[in-house]
């Protein structure tokens, strides 16, 4: 379990539950919490050591942007939550500012060579494009969350809904991780085989469990303020992917190559190691699945557009 992570955002819910989760998978040996609210990081590192006699590694300390020098991974989670009169719009404004403060204080900081930037904080998508297009960095080394969570929500509560282990579910969302998300119903397997064979398979079951996972999102906030363990497992995954040079196939959200979805950045299966994503890996996909991806880049693009953003990234966008 070698590895930094660095979390800007630590000791919110979801920083907080991913440093969690790292911690539990044995998936790096440090990690540092940054945050605005230092005292709240300072509690959370120390409530992280004195759990790690019971898992070995990692360390955990709390500091400030000259505590992130070396991470191979510097994780975003930080953002600004939605006000009640506030248009989703205004929110990405909010927090693309906010974002853009954050990547310039990373930008000063002498990472690891090839260190990947997870963007876990919203728009995700949209915050992943102007990583990969402002940053100078290679593009590839910029991965958004992105479906990864709404891929595990799926492949749970379908096991939930059909009665089936989880675990075994092969289940993919793909697109935005928003309302434009797409499922992937052709690619339903469990152990390997078509979903539909299965005696206790039913397609509205199904579609239901999409639809829980499309509002799970807001669900969670509405219930309990907003996601943290979920979302913190699905970011160890691709953690543990860079970490380890697993080079797994993860519905990350990358900057799309220029083509069909050029100019923006959504979730399509891409090859995660430790240079970040090493490549997009081709799925069969049916004709409505097809147009869910191209409505949804359009949604992204149109939001990149009101923000101001360039139609096509200044970077090499899409390099891999
Ligand atoms: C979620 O889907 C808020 O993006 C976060 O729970």
């Amino acid at each position: 379990m070698k590895g930094k992570v660095a979390v800007v955002g630590g000791a919110g819910r979801v920083g907080s539950n991913a440093a969690y989760a790292l911690q539990l998978g044995r998936t790096c040996e440090e990690i540092v919490l940054v945050d605005v609210a230092a005292e709240a990081a300072r509690g959370e590192a120390l409530d992280l050591t004195h759990g790690r006699a019971a898992v070995g590694h990692p360390r955990v300390r709390a500091g400030g942007y000259d505590a992130v020098e070396g991470s191979d991974v510097v994780m975003v989670t930080a953002g600004l939550r939605r006000r009640p009169e506030e248009s989703r719009l205004q929110l990405v404004e909010r927090n693309a500012a906010l974002f853009r403060e954050i990547l310039a204080s990373v930008a000063e900081v002498q990472l690891a060579p090839d260190a990947v930037l997870l963007v876990v904080a919203n728009p995700v998508d949209v915050l992943v494009y102007l990583a990969a297009t402002g940053l100078g960095w290679p593009a590839r080394r910029v991965v958004g969350l992105g479906t990864m969570l709404d891929t595990l929500r799926f492949r749970s509560l379908l096991g939930e809904v059909l009665g089936l282990d989880p675990s075994r579910v092969d289940a993919l969302v793909l697109g935005e991780h928003g309302d434009s998300m797409v499922p992937i119903f052709s690619a339903l397997r469990y152990d390997g085989r078509p979903m539909p064979s299965l005696s206790q398979y039913s397609e509205k079951a199904v579609r239901d469990a999409f639809e829980s996972t499309r509002t799970a999102g807001a669900e969670c906030i509405r219930l309990k303020g907003g996601a943290g363990y979920a979302v913190g497992l699905a970011i160890r995954e691709v953690v543990s992917s860079v970490l380890q040079d697993e080079g797994a196939v993860l519905p990350v959200s990358t900057l799309q190559p220029p083509g069909e979805f050029g100019g923006v950045a959504f979730s399509l299966p891409t090859r995660v190691a430790r240079s970040g994503a090493q490549e997009l890996v081709h799925t069969e996909l049916s004709e409505e699945e097809q147009a869910g991806l191209l409505r949804s880049a359009e949604v992204l693009r149109s939001t990149i557009a009101d923000l101001g953003g360039e139609a096509t990234p200044t970077s090499k966008g899409g390099e891999r």
